[in-house]
Parts: C-alpha cells; sequence; structure tokens
C-alpha cells in the first residue's frame, strides 16, 4: 500500500459469472492490501472494470464505458489530488488486446488477463506511483490463495470456480482464447472454499466453469489431471460428480447448483446424483446451441440433436421435477433457414424453461471467423426474434401449468 492515505477502488463487472467472483476476488484481494471499496466511480483513486469479450457487443459495452471514464469528470481524489483516476482493463478483454488497448485508449493505465488478476494489488500500486503502464497477460495457473480472501458480496450465496479455462474450442467462441487451456483447481482447495463460505452461514453454493463436466481432480504436487481408471484417486473417480457429491455433503449447505454443462460430457451419472441429494438443485443448464447437425458439426460442439435430446430425456426420467435452461445462437456462418427451422423444433420439443438467445458475432482467433458472417444482420434480428417469442410462450405455458398442478395438489390435500 502506498502512502498513509487509504485509496478507493471502483469495480464494475461485466460479463459472465466468472467474472462475477474474479469481482469478488479483486475486493477481497485489494481490501487486504488496505485499499478501500467505493460504489462511487466519481470518488475513485482507480477504476478496474472486470471485462468481457464473448461477444462484439459485450466489448463496445466496455469501450464506452472507458470513452465515458475519460470524458467523465475528473475523481476527487482523498489526498486532495484532483485528477483521473488510473484505470484498468481486467479480464477477458485484456486478455484479448493485450497492449492494442493502449493504442485504442490511451487513457488506460493497467491491462490484467484473467490469470494474472491475483497480483492487482502489485499492477494497482504501480499505476498508482505513476510509473506508466502496467501490462500483464501471460496464462498461468493463478495463486490459490486468492481464493481464499474470503470476500463475498452475497451473505447467502456463494460462487465457487472448480476449474479455469477451456480446452473443447467450440469453432465460434473466444473463451480459450482469452481465459486459457484447462486448468483444474485441487480438490481439497475447492471443498475448503466451500466450508470456508458454509462456516460464514452460506447456504447455497453454486459451482463454476465453462465446462462443468470437464472437471478432473488435479494432483496436488504435479497439478496434472488423473486420467483413465488406472490412475484414479483413492476415495473416488476425481471426476466432476464424485466432486460434487463431496460438495453437497458439506454441512449446512441447503443448495448446491454449477454451471455450465457440456452435452458431450454431460452423463446419467450426474442425473442419477442430482435425483440422490435433497440438496443438490434440480436444475441443469446445458448449451444446445443449435438444433442442425450441419451447424453443430461446423460449431465443433461433439454432438447431434439426436444425442441431446436424448440426453434430456434421460436427465427428465431421472430427475422429479427438472428444469432445464438452454443458450442457442442464431445467424452462425451458413446457417439456412432448414437449419434455423432445425433449431426452432428442438425448442419446441424440449421446451426449456429458460433459453438465452444470441445473435452470431465473429470473435477474433477462432475457427469460424474464417467462415465470413454471410448472414444478414436483419434474419439475424428476425431469427432472434422469433426464438424469442417462442421461448416466452413456452415459459408462459409452463408457469400455467404449474400453477394448475399447485392448485389440484392443494385441492386433493384438503379432500
Ligand atoms: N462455457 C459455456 C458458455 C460460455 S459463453 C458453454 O460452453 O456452454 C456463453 C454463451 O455465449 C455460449 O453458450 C454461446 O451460446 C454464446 N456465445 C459464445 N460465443 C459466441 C459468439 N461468437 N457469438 C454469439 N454467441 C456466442
Ligand atoms: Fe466456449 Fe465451447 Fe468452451 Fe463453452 S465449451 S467456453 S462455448 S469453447
Ligand atoms: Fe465473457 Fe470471459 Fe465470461 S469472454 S463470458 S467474461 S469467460
Amino acid at each position: 500500500m502506498i502512502e498513509n492515505v487509504k485509496k478507493t477502488v471502483f469495480i464494475r463487472t461485466f460479463g459472465c459469472q466468472m467474472n462475477v467472483r474474479d469481482g469478488e476476488v479483486l475486493e477481497g484481494l485489494l481490501c487486504a492490501e488496505g485499499y478501500g471499496i467505493t460504489r462511487d466511480a466519481g470518488e475513485a483513486d482507480a477504476v478496474l472494470l472486470v471485462t468481457c469479450s464473448v461477444r462484439q457487443h459485450a466489448e463496445d459495452k466496455v469501450w464506452s464505458e472507458i470513452g465515458r471514464l475519460k470524458n467523465g469528470r475528473a475523481c476527487r481524489c482523498r489526498d486532495g489530488r484532483r485528477g483521473r483516476p488510473v484505470i484498468g482493463v481486467v479480464g477477458c478483454m485484456a486478455q484479448n488486446y493485450k497492449e492494442d488497448i493502449f493504442r485504442r485508449a490511451p487513457q488506460v493505465d493497467i491491462v490484467c488477463g484473467p490469470s494474472e488478476i491475483d497480483n492487482i494489488a502489485l499492477y494497482l500500486e504501480e499505476a498508482l506511483r505513476r510509473k506508466g503502464s502496467v501490462v500483464a497477460v501471460a496464462e498461468r495457473r493463478r495463486n490459490e490463495a486468492m481464493y481464499h480472501t474470503g470476500f463475498r458480496e452475497d451473505k447467502d450465496h456463494a460462487y465457487v470456480v472448480i476449474s479455469e479455462g477451456c480446452d473443447n474450442f467450440c469453432s465460434y467462441c473466444i473463451v480459450p482464447f482469452v481465459r486459457g487451456r484447462l486448468r483444474h483447481r485441487p480438490a481439497a482447495e475447492i471443498l475448503k472454499e466451500v466450508r470456508a463460505a458454509a462456516a460464514l452461514g452460506i447456504t447455497a453454493i453454486t459451482l463454476l466453469g465453462q465446462n462443468v463436466n470437464s472437471y478432473k481432480q488435479a494432483t496436488k504436487s504435479s497439478g496434472r489431471q488423473v486420467a483413465g481408471s488406472s490412475r484414479r484417486r483413492v476415495g473416488g473417480k476425481g471426476d466432476f460428480v464424485d466432486l460434487l457429491g463431496r460438495v453437497s455433503a458439506v454441512e449446512g449447505l441447503k443448495s448446491v447448483s454449477f454451471i455450465t454443462c457440456h452435452p458431450k460430457d454431460t452423463s446419467p451419472e450426474l442425473f442419477k446424483l442430482m435425483r440422490e441429494r435433497a440438496c443438490i438443485k434440480k436444475y441443469l443448464h446445458m448449451p444446445f446451441q443449435a438444433g442442425s447437425d450441419r451447424i453443430l458439426k461446423v460449431m465443433d460442439r461433439g454432438y447431434t440433436a439426436k444425442k441431446y435430446l436424448a440426453l434430456v430425456d434421460r436427465y427428465r426420467k431421472l430427475v422429479y421435477n427438472a428444469k432445464l435452461s438452454t443458450d442457442v445462437i442464431v445467424g452462425f456462418p451458413g446457417e439456412t433457414e432448414a437449419d434455423f427451422a432445425a433449431t426452432r423444433r428442438l425448442m419446441e420439443r424440449v421446451r426449456f424453461d429458460t433459453a438465452y438467445i444470441f445473435k452470431y458475432s465473429p470473435r477474433p482467433h477462432t475457427k469460424a471467423a474464417a467462415l465470413g458472417d454471410d448472414v444478414p444482420m436483419a434474419v439475424k434480428k428476425r431469427r432472434h426474434a422469433q426464438l424469442l417469442e417462442l421461448q416466452k410462450t413456452i415459459s408462459r405455458q409452463k408457469k400455467d401449468e404449474t400453477a394448475k398442478r399447485k392448485d389440484e395438489t392443494a385441492k386433493r390435500s384438503s379432500c
């Protein structure tokens, strides 16, 4: 910590739940170093933007926020100095653009990729001393200690990261390029974090990973994965189902959920555990992305629509009153009306409880970027609106059905 005056930091988070947790960790790390956290950007000595690159629109929001900070009123620093705050671009956009961020936005002082956030106090101190700009974009395993800073925004619910990065390389997706290759946290560390949260009185946990089902126990000494049955850890398979079993057995927890499930790695063993353990939420977020096998193949998703549907049927058969949500992309390169109709049919057949529908956005580094972006925006918009409308109808019908069931149960029990 520099000087004797307590410096304040404003943190704004964009993007997914991983970023929400990273934002909390940043707060915890900075508080531990003596910084104050402010909810008012105008009075902060430093502003950190925890950013997302998943679609162009997500990045545009951050660029305009950076612009506002440059043009906005000068901050009222606590030591009486007036001047603009230190600006840090943290997370996925930092990794995507690296030092190019300074070219587009010279007012930025810190560029800090997702793997480097454990050193944020160091970078902030350097920038506050105005030693010039700081770029930290190495791809490495984060220091485990950062997950144990103890800071939790929500006093009832905790996000717990089980793995960083992703090795799936779906052809449209930038995540493996900005979050890096898949790294699993040791199960012992995850359990330590969960128990610490439970000790604080937190009763709901959400385990986070880009694809939670790809989780494999890492050995503490090597950090390498235990793969295959011949190298199985004593007392469990070391896979996600094993981990979920151990987490959901932690005393005090009333609700355990997890995101996201990739269909190619999701197994009936998971559904059986969901059925057995009362505290595991009967909710699955399993993106299908597209209903056309041709498009799924070009997306490199590793399953067909038929396989996806079989998985859904198995899930609903094994888990009573199971909820299901999904992600869908419209306007992927080469998506014809027939491909889109297949996506529509899949949604009609499955009747998801919730669906997050996205317009395809070409991303740098990805395989699909080379395919062009040939579906006109007007067509993307129409398909997007059609699926939104369809989902709205399904959600309304499902809500009515639930209310009717509740009504009938109440009537029966009053007879
Ligand atoms: N790890 C998660 C998803 C991470 S990104 C998973 O595999 O399910 C969240 C969602 O954003 C994806 O499921 C996908 O539907 C959407 N998405 C990712 N890249 C996109 C792109 N280039 N254009 C539009 N949507 C995209
Ligand atoms: Fe992206 Fe696919 Fe990994 Fe999800 S599984 S983060 S969509 S590459
Ligand atoms: Fe966005 Fe990075 Fe999450 S790109 S969706 S913040 S992993």
